[in-house]
Parts: structure tokens; sequence; C-alpha cells
């Protein structure tokens, strides 16, 4: 082939692929284009190459220059297209946003069972005439025990069976005399005393929160749990009282299906004591303690027990919630598996 019909068949690819690049409305047209012009195998560009071998060996150099300055400018014209689509993205692998996409829906998060069962029991305990305590979870030996009637050498006391906080560990060098060392709460009976210290009769009071204990993990105990606590003070308080306002509860949370047993108990801040069942999986669960409030308890926070008497009781929530749900291991409240939480 002769030079100058090479050389225009050059010019010719030359204007047709600045052309092409210049129309191209999208990425999709302009990829068109550079597989037309550029093609590493069918490309007009290779197949204009492959004509330089019957370019006149002389012609030859002159041939190869120009094929090269028409290949820099092809590719010129491509990248400037490119600029101008993509601001320097890449044709094959970049999209295009498409702005008529429907966008994507976040999932909102929920509040947990646990929490759940808080604020119904909140509201059942409120329609029965109960506010709602506060106490913190960090407590001294005062109001953990001593004031709850739990003296010294009580075996409830036992640094193994609580949290102690280490600084109170190492003040407590005298034994023999309690230091109010610190402690995370092992129950909510913290909050009785609280509440009566500065409140005085008639009391009405639920609180409701976690406690803390190193008890060992089962189906049914965690360290960590949560209970609630129900005060009420005033004159000609009685045991049946006690087992109405708790039959009630159990049945508005529970179900009119609900069975609860009370067994006679002990704890050192009621005086008579029992222990509260609700029917679980064909036998019976515990689910807290509860009693009259002892004489002493009462002397303790400066109320005349002769003048006053009232009840108490101290539930565990997870328990609660549990057999409200169906949930057979208190350790699944805890797992944060967001499957398992969607459910609630
Ligand atoms: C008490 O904590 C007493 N303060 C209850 C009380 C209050 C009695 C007021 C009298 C007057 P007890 O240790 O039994 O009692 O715990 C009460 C409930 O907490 C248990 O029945 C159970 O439902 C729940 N509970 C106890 N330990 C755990 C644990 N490790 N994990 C989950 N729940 C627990």
């Amino acid at each position: 082939m002769a030079l100058p019909a090479f050389l225009t068949q050059l010019g010719e690819l030359l204007d047709s692929a600045v052309e092409s690049f210049k129309k191209a409305a999208h990425v999709e047209d302009l990829e068109k284009s550079r597989i037309e012009f550029l093609g590493a195998k069918q490309g007009q560009l290779k197949t204009v190459q492959k004509q330089m071998g019957g370019v006149d060996k002389e012609d030859r150099p002159e041939a190869g220059k120009k094929l090269n300055e028409v290949k820099q400018a092809i590719n010129a014209a491509f990248e400037a297209a490119k600029e101008r689509l993509l601001g320097g993205g890449d044709t094959t692998t970049a999209e295009a946003f498409d702005v008529t996409l429907p966008g994507e829906t976040l999932t909102l998060g929920h509040v947990h069972p646990i929490t759940q069962t808080i604020e119904e029991i909140k509201d059942i305990m409120g329609r029965l005439g109960f506010s709602v305590a506060e106490g913190p979870e960090i407590e001294d030996e005062w109001h953990n025990f001593e004031a709850l009637n739990i003296p010294l050498e009580h075996p409830a006391r036992d640094p193994l069976d609580n949290f102690y906080l280490a600084a109170a560990n190492v003040a407590a060098s005298d034994k023999t005399k309690s230091q109010n060392a610190l402690l995370l709460r092992s129950q909510t009976s913290t909050v009785q005393i609280r509440v009566m210290e500065k409140t005085p009769p008639p009391v009405r009071i639920v609180s409701l929160g976690r406690v803390y204990r190193p008890d060992e993990v089962d189906a049914t105990h965690y360290p960590m749990f949560h209970q609630i606590e129900g005060l009420l003070i005033d004159t000609q308080v009685t045991l049946a009282d006690l087992k109405s306002v708790l039959r009630l509860f159990a049945s508005s949370y529970l179900g009119e299906d609900v069975h609860i047993r009370f067994r006679p108990s002990f704890f050192p801040f009621t005086e008579p004591s029992v222990e509260v069942d609700m029917n679980w999986q064909g036998g019976w669960l515990e689910m807290g303690g509860a009693g009259m409030v002892d004489p002493n308890v009462l002397s303790a926070v400066g109320y005349d027990p002769e003048e006053v008497t009232g009840f108490a009781f101290g539930l565990g929530i997870e328990r609660l919630c549990m057999r409200r749900h169906g949930i057979n291991d208190i350790r699944e409240l805890y797992k944060n598996d967001v499957r398992f939480l969607a459910q609630f």
C-alpha cells in the first residue's frame, strides 16, 4: 500500500474516533466507543495497524511515526471524554449513580426484652398505687446488710458471695467492725432502706434495677440480673395484703392461668417470710422472696414498729420475662444475638 493511502486511513480513523468519544453522553456509550476504536482484538486502530505491513518498506518509518501520533491522539480524546463523564473514574468498573433507584431501608433497633418487662411491670404496679423509687448500684454495707438486719458475722456478707469493691477490701483491716465498705448491691432491698430513711410513712414504692452476685451461671441464674423490690408501709398492713398484691401482679403480668404458691422461708429483714414460686415447665420456679418488714428494720430507719407495719417483696425480673415469653435459658437474654432479640 502506498504511504498516502495509509495516512488517509489514519486521518479518517482519528476523526471518527475523536467524534465518537466527544458524542458519548453516558459511560456506557464511551465504553462502546472504546471497544470500537481501541479494543485490543477487533478495535479499528488494531485493524489499521495491521495494514502497516503492506506499506512500502522505505515508507514504514514514516508510517509508524504517524501511527503512534494518531494512537496518542485517540487515547487523549478517550481520556478527555472519560474525565468529562466520570471525573477520572474507570469506565470498565465504575457505575454511574442512578438517582431513580429506590433507597435502602435501614432496620431500626428496638427496646431490649428486659427493658420492655421493666416498663410493663412499672405500669402494672403504678395502677396498684406504687410509685417508682431509684437507688445506686454501688452500695455501702449499711444499706445492703446492716440496716436490713444482716449483722457482720452473717454468711450473706461473705466476700465470696458478693462483689466487694477492691478499694473497700483494703480498707477493711479490722474484721470485727463494719467498715461500711462498698460493694455492687446484691439485692434491691437496699432501696427500701434509702426510701424509709428519707420518707415518713405511709410508703408505697417499687424499685427496679440491676443487682450482682457471683452465682454460678445456669438456665435460671446469671451474675448480673434485675429485681423488682416492692415496699408498702402503713397502719394495719397484713400478710393477706402482701399475698393479694403479689397474686394480682402475677396474673396481670403473666396471665390469669399462672399458678402462684407461697412457701414459708427466712429473710433477716422480714418476719414472717415467704418464698414465692410460679408454675414453670411442669414444675415450679422461684420468682422471689417476700414478707412482713421486721420491726428491727423499721426501728433502724426511725419508724415506730408499734405504729406502722408493712410488707416487702423482691422478685427476679429475668425469670418473669422468661415465663411470659417462653424463654428457656436466661443466657439468651444476654448473648446480644439480634436474631433472638428481634422477636420481642
Ligand atoms: C432476695 O434477693 C431478697 N432481697 C428478696 C426479698 C425482698 C425478701 C423483700 C423479702 C423482702 P433472693 O435471693 O431469693 O431474695 O432473690 C430473689 C429473686 O431474685 C429470686 O427468687 C430469683 O427470682 C431472682 N434471682 C436470684 N438470684 C438470681 C440469679 N443469679 N440470676 C437470676 N435471678 C436471680
